[in-house]
């Protein structure tokens, strides 16, 4: 089955996941699965105009609100897409928070993550949990995207700017 990006299939996926929604109007999958939802454009919970204000590496007035970066534990990666503009992993590792492009470069599958990698279940490459090491058939390794924590600590997600594999927040 190939998985592209866009279509409904990643949704299926998250669904098959088992998972239920959290507060903010974000679906919620384990953070081995996915997780549907949110806006692009969404700001912080509060809305006011100095949440762009945050602390991290990205644009917290410009970006998908991920939920509380609090609910983001150590070796999570949850899953966040509105199935057309973004598909990502936000992660937190021992060095903070990051954020993972979920599209698998070799033909646009969604990575799933496991115990100690990422997946591709349509032709089988893996990544390290920094989307790093690619293995064949993906000789790319998966983009990180800027993110900040605003002031209401939410995590935001700019998936229109890249940074480096060791960026963190
Ligand atoms: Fe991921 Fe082919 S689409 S390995």
């Amino acid at each position: 089955m190939n998985e592209s990006r866009g279509g409904v299939s990643r949704r299926g996926f998250c669904a098959a996941a088992g998972v239920g929604l959290v507060s903010i109007g974000l679906g919620a999958c384990t953070e081995t699965g996915g997780q549907d939802g949110g806006t692009a454009g969404d700001l912080g919970s509060s809305g006011q105009p100095d949440l762009a204000q945050g602390q991290g590496n990205g644009n917290c007035a410009a970006g998908v609100n991920a939920g509380q970066a609090s609910a983001i534990a150590a070796g999570a990666a949850v899953h966040f897409t509105d199935n057309q503009s973004y598909d990502l992993f936000v992660c937190r590792d021992s060095g903070g928070l990051y954020a993972l492009n979920a599209i698998c470069p070799h033909a646009g599958c969604t990575v799933r993550k496991a115990t100690s990698q990422f997946f591709c279940p349509c032709h089988g490459a893996t990544f390290d949990l920094n989307g790093q090491h690619p293995t064949s058939p993906a000789f790319s390794p998966l983009d990180h995207y800027a993110l900040c924590v605003d002031a209401a600590g939410d995590v935001i997600v700019d998936f229109n700017t890249t940074v480096s594999a060791t960026t963190r927040s």
